[in-house]
C-alpha cells in the first residue's frame, strides 16, 4: 500500500457529463502509485465545512499508473461526482485553476493480481456513481488481457438524461460495455443484474460499486452463481483515516482484534469480498 499524503492541487480540466455530474482532473502526482478502488478526500475550501469529501479515484496518469490520454503526458488524476449536498455543491463550484486540499490514496482497492483474476470471466458491475472506480480498474486490467478469459463491464443508469456518462471510457478501452437503465430509455431495460443476466454474460469474478440495495442484490448474484464477487462499501466519513469510528459497517465474522462483527470502510475498505460483509 502505498503513502498518504495530503497536498494541494490545481484542477487542470472540468467536464460536464450529465446534470449534476462532473469530471475533473488534478495536476498532481499524489495519486501515482493509486490502486484502483482507493479514494482520496477532497476538502471544500469553504471552512465552515471541515470535513473532507471522499470520492473514488477514476483515472491516473503518471509513474506507475498511464491512463493512455495523449493529450497530456503528466501527472494527474481524475474524480467523477454528483452533486447530492453542501460539500459537493461546492467543489462542483470550483473551476481549472483553482486549487482544492486532496488526501490520499486512501483505503484498500479492489485485489487484480494474477491470482485472483487468472482464467476468470470478469464482470464489472457500475451502478450510478459506482462507474468511476471501476474505469480505473479496467484500464488496469487491460494491462493483463492475457490473464484472464474476458472481462465485460455493465453499468446502470436512471434513465437517458444520465447520457451514459463514462460509457465511452470503458468502450473506449477495449471492453465489451452493455448500458442498462431503470426506464429503458437506453440500453436494457431494468438493473445492472437484470442486464447482466439477459446478456447471457458467464461470471466467475465480479467487481462491483454502486447504491447498497444493488450491492445486496450482487451478493445474492454471485453466491446463486458460484462467482466470488468484490463490492466498494460506500458510509459517509468524517475522518477517512481509521480514528473516528464513524464508517462502520457489519461483517460476518468477527474482528480479530475488536472482537466485534465490524470493519471500517474508510481503512478495511472500501472493497470488501461481499461474502464477508453483512448487507
Ligand atoms: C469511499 C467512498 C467513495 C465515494 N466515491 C464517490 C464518487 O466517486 N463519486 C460520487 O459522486 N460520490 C462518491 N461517494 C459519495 C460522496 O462522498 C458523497 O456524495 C459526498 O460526501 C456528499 O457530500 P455533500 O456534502 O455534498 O452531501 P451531504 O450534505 O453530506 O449529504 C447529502 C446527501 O447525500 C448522502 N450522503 C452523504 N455522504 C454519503 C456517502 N458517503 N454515501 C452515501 N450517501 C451519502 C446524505 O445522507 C444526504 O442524503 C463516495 C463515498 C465513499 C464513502
Ligand atoms: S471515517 Fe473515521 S474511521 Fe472511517
Amino acid at each position: 500500500m502505498n503513502e498518504m499524503i495530503r497536498k494541494k492541487a490545481k484542477i487542470r480540466e472540468k467536464t460536464y457529463l450529465a446534470p449534476d455530474i462532473y469530471r475533473y482532473s488534478f495536476l498532481t502526482d499524489l495519486c501515482s502509485g493509486a490502486e484502483p478502488g482507493q479514494f482520496v478526500m477532497i476538502y471544500p475550501v469553504n471552512g465552515a465545512r471541515l470535513l473532507g469529501r471522499p470520492l473514488c479515484i477514476a483515472d491516473v496518469s503518471g509513474e506507475d499508473n498511464d491512463s493512455g490520454r495523449a493529450d497530456d503526458p503528466g501527472h494527474y488524476f481524475d474524480i467523477v461526482f454528483r452533486v447530492v449536498g453542501g460539500g459537493t455543491e461546492e467543489i462542483s463550484g470550483y473551476n481549472p485553476g483553482d486549487e482544492l486540499y486532496i488526501e490520499g490514496p486512501l483505503g484498500h482497492g479492489y485485489p487484480f493480481d494474477e491470482k485472483t483474476i487468472g482464467g476468470k470471466n470478469i464482470v464489472m458491475l457500475g451502478g450510478g456513481l459506482g462507474a468511476p472506480s471501476l474505469l480505473f480498474l479496467a484500464k488496469k486490467l487491460m494491462k493483463a488481457p492475457s490473464a484472464f478469459v474476458s472481462l465485460t463491464a455493465v453499468l446502470g443508469y436512471r434513465d437517458r438524461s444520465m447520457n451514459h456518462f463514462l460509457a465511452s471510457d470503458f468502450g473506449g478501452t477495449g471492453i465489451k460495455t452493455i448500458i442498462s437503465t431503470d426506464d429503458g430509455s437506453e440500453g436494457i431495460r431494468g438493473n445492472v443484474i437484470d442486464a447482466l443476466e439477459e446478456s447471457g454474460i458467464k461470471a466467475d469474478l465480479i467487481y462491483a460499486c454502486g447504491p447498497l440495495p444493488m450491492l445486496s442484490a450482487v451478493k445474492r448474484y454471485a453466491k446463486e452463481a458460484g462467482a466470488t464477487a468484490y463490492i466498494s462499501l460506500e458510509e459517509r466519513m468524517a475522518c477517512g483515516l481509521g480514528v473516528c469510528l464513524g464508517c462502520v459497517a457489519k461483517t460476518t465474522e468477527k474482528d480479530a482484534h475488536s472482537g466485534v462483527k465490524n470493519a471500517r470502510v474508510c481503512t478495511e475498505g472500501p472493497v470488501f469480498c461481499a461474502e464477508t460483509v453483512d448487507i
